[in-house]
């Protein structure tokens, strides 16, 4: 073992006495001396440890001075470790340079003077010492180098790893905003169909209470065309057939008088019958269309109730399908209606206007107008289906319906309905045309 700063010396030699001088005179420079009695011993030391020079004997019993040097030389450890030989008798030159092919640096012939061998050693003690304080420089200096090495891995993994966990927080972020997102829309979703599923409700509701009012309307209906068959056209026929009873027991000359009284009783009867299917669905709807049926029924109502009707509609507006010329038909029937009974209006406003892929429906009338919310409540638990039905029967088509009305502004119905491009026909726009 080699302590920092201080050398190893082994001294090798077969007689102890020679083995104690040569320590003595080299205590003075203070190293560790190690001493072999054979070749053997030495090699096994120079195997275990590190030695500044070895001074070998060259005549000793079995392994020689020689031979050690050889094997020396094979060993690891000992391959450049300087060996000196003592001897004590000069050798011959061969012999020299057979000591010099194994490796020696030096022959010191017996008896030496003590100075002369201190000198010696301590220029190999000196040697190794600084090859020894190179060593540590440069195994200092080796593991600086390794530090400053894991210094700089530790800051790339480091920076690797401040990368990796910004690029992880913007992830996350990202995805907390993407799951803020998703969580909005998901609320909508919720809201829009809590919302649609309350409308569902509300418009089941009002379907009850439609189709409830729907039954008594036709049975009232009914009642209505009963009294209208029993009241006047059967009272026409009762009066016709009396008249033509008559005509059998009047005088001769009273005959042509008594038929153009008959005459006059069927022309009434006639004219009830017209006038009740008129009202039940006017032929000229399904004959000519809507424009001219809607231009029709408007001057009868205003006339008969005594407003001014007016229908704005753009020139060529053709014809639309059958269920939504019956549709917006009834919505302006049931309107004009309503104005008679509770208007009181002066002027009463049709029109009629294709926008785009929809129709536009709106009837305006400056009468008393009314509370809509209010009208609503009544109408669900009353039993009117004026507007309610309006509605129903614009939802039925894909329309929307809107009232729009106060107390003292008048009221105005508007409409909207989708569109289909073969919805107007060119044969029938071109019919209307002829009739407009
Ligand atoms: N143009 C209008 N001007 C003034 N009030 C109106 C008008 N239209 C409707 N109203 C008011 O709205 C209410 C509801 O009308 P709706 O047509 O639904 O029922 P109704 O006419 O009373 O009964 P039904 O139509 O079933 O015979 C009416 O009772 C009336 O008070
Ligand atoms: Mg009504």
């Amino acid at each position: 073992m080699t302590v920092p700063g201080s050398a190893n010396i082994l001294i090798v030699d077969d007689q102890p006495r020679n083995a104690r001088w040569v320590e003595k005179a080299l205590g003075q420079l203070q190293q560790r001396i190690v001493a072999a009695g054979s070749g053997a011993e030495a090699l096994q030391h120079a195997a275990t440890e590190e030695f500044a020079v070895i001074l070998l004997d060259v005549v000793m019993p079995g392994m020689d001075g020689y031979e050690t040097a050889a094997r020396l030389r094979q060993q690891e450890r000992s391959r450049y470790t300087p060996i000196v030989y003592l001897t004590a008798t000069q050798p011959a030159e061969d012999e020299v340079l057979k000591g010099y092919d194994l490796g020696a640096v030096d022959y010191l012939i017996k008896p030496l003077l003590p100075e002369i061998l201190r000198s010696k050693v301590a220029v190999f003690v000196e040697l190794f010492l600084k090859r020894e304080e190179v060593k540590r420089q440069g195994e200092l200096l080796l593991e600086a180098e390794r530090q400053e090495v894991r210094r700089k891995l530790a800051e790339e993994r480091f920076a690797w790893e401040a990368r990796r966990l910004a690029e992880d927080v913007r992830k996350e972020r990202q995805l907390a905003g993407e799951m803020a997102r998703r969580n909005e829309e998901l609320a909508l979703a919720i809201r829009y169909c809590e919302e649609t599923e309350g409308r569902l409700r509300e418009s089941e509701g009002r379907l009850r209470v439609l189709s409830r009012q729907l039954l008594k309307a036709q049975e009232a209906e009914r009642r209505r065309l009963v009294c209208e068959l029993h009241d006047e056209i059967g009272q026409l026929f009762g009066a016709l057939k009396l008249e033509l009873y008559n005509l059998q027991r009047i005088p001769p000359e009273q005959v042509p008088a008594q038929l153009a009284e008959c005459v006059a009783l069927v022309d009434r009867a006639t004219q009830q019958v017209r006038q009740l299917s008129v009202d039940l669905r006017p032929p000229m709807l399904d004959e000519f269309g809507l424009v001219p049926a809607v231009r029709w029924y408007l001057e009868r109502l205003g006339q008969r109730a005594g407003f001014s009707g007016q229908l704005a509609v753009a020139d060529g507006f053709g014809r639309l399908g059958p269920e939504l010329e019956i549709t917006c038909f009834r919505i302006i029937q049931e309107s004009l209606t309503n104005v008679i009974r509770y208007a009181g209006a002066r002027t009463v406003g049709v029109e009629l206007r294709r926008d785009g892929p929809e129709l536009l429906l709106a009837v305006r009338d400056d009468g008393a107008g009314f509370d809509v919310g209010a009208a609503h409540e009544r109408s669900l638990h009353r039993g009117s289906i004026g507007l309610l039905g309006m509605q129903e029967r614009a939802q039925l088509v894909g329309g929307q319906l809107e009232v729009e009305s106060a107390v003292g502004r008048g009221t105005t119905i508007r409409a909207r309905f989708p569109l289909a491009p073969a919805e107007v026909p060119a044969a029938a726009a071109a019919k209307e045309e002829g009739m407009a």
